[in-house]
């Protein structure tokens, strides 16, 4: 029985923050938006060389206070934009904080090419035990907007009826 459900997230420039939203409209999880202390700039033109830089680095920024403890949910929903074909570094600075492996996890990327590549690699490096569910946006903010909300709101109910 799925009573409470967290959505950790990063997004530098709206996409998976979008995602995310429709998740919490979907299934009122609280939320833990990832927010280095130092991040990029979204606007910056340099950002995919420091951000993909980074990223390839496998670098742990240090996060701005979490707000909630996972170990109080019963289901995680994870998102991660991709950056150089991985994960961003916020989410790597999480999952050295917080040990997920007893919990469910779905997990969620957006990309602005064909973002199931990146989750192959992006569940090997989690390696996590009990990945529930996984799903894959393509810009979501700027092509078919509409559309890919109903597709992450359908795959958020799907997955609380499948673990019902
Ligand atoms: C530093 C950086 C690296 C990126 N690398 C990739 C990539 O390897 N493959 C890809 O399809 N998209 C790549 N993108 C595009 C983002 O994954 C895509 O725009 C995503 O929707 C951004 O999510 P956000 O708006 O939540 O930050 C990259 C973007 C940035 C800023």
């Amino acid at each position: 029985m799925v009573n409470k459900i967290l959505i950790v997230y990063y997004s530098l420039t709206g996409n998976t923050h979008l995602i995310a939203e429709a998740i919490k409209e979907q299934t009122g999880a609280d939320i833990e938006r990832l927010k280095p202390i130092k991040d990029l700039k979204s606007e910056s033109g340099t950002r995919f060389f420091w951000g993909g830089m980074h990223a390839k680095m496998k670098q742990k920024p240090k996060l701005e206070p979490l707000k909630h403890d996972p170990n109080d949910y019963d289901l995680i929903f994870l998102g991660t934009p991709v950056w150089a074909w991985t994960l961003t570094p916020p989410i790597r600075s999480y999952l050295e904080l917080n040990d997920l492996s007893s919990k469910p996890l779905a997990i969620w990327n957006c990309a602005a090419g064909n973002g199931i590549k990146a989750m192959e690699r992006l569940k090997k490096e989690l390696q996590h035990p009990n990945t529930v569910a996984e799903k894959t946006f393509t810009q979501p903010l700027s092509n078919d907007s509409d559309e890919q909300v109903k597709r992450a709101k359908e795959w958020a109910a799907e997955i609380i009826n499948s673990l019902s």
